[in-house]
């Protein structure tokens, strides 16, 4: 019943012509990952690769994501449901404006309502502003749990580095934004999967 609520979304979003974005899209990209999971994951928007194939992180971010989920012992397929802050490509992968952002929250939200996370990781700068003060620097605030938030609780929000920016720093030693990432995500396996 609740999942096939979110089904109805899915359609609704397939139909979306609330932002410029339904014109060049190819795919809407919905999510991925699990229903039942306890740890919500919202990144960005849909890239080129994304875009292609109707899928989040999918591309060479998406890759890397992988890679840290695996290192921190965290199921893609089963501890995470897997969203971004829009559903359509932004072109030339510019960053989400505020009437898009606006435009597309209300499937977001429902998404959030229906599945229930303990625990939302925001992944980058975007998804962080879209629930948390804007002023908050991700690099300052990475790594760090966040309760109450007006209209969400219940529910704990972290902020993390996003895997684009990691492709540019390559270091992995002690303290370097791999390292940090890493760490940070298997505190999240630690709070919700134990
Ligand atoms: N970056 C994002 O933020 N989301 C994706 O789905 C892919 C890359």
């Amino acid at each position: 019943m609740t999942f096939e609520k979110l089904e109805n979304i899915e359609k609704e979003v397939q139909q979306c012509k609330s932002c410029p974005l339904f014109a060049t899209r190819n795919n809407v990209v919905f999510s991925d990952g699990s229903k039942n999971a306890k740890i919500m994951l919202i990144g960005e928007a849909p890239g080129a690769d994304e875009d292609k194939q109707g899928k989040p992180f999918v591309g060479r971010a998406g890759k890397l994501l992988n890679e840290f989920l695996i290192m921190a012992g965290i199921s893609r397929e089963e501890d995470l449901y897997i969203v971004n802050t829009l559903k359509c490509r932004p072109p030339e992968n510019r960053k989400p404006t505020k009437e898009e952002k606006n435009a597309c929250g209300k499937f977001l939200y429902a998404q959030i309502e229906i599945i229930k996370p303990k625990i939302i990781v925001l992944c980058g700068a975007t998804a962080m502003e879209s629930f948390l003060d804007k002023k908050f620097k991700i690099s300052k605030v990475r790594g760090q749990f966040f309760e109450n938030i007006e209209g969400f609780k219940g529910i704990k929000f972290i902020p993390i580095l996003h895997p684009s920016y990691l492709l540019r720093q390559h270091s992995t030693e002690i303290g370097s934004p791999r390292d940090l990432t890493l760490k940070d995500l298997i505190m999240i396996k630690k709070a919700v999967l134990e």
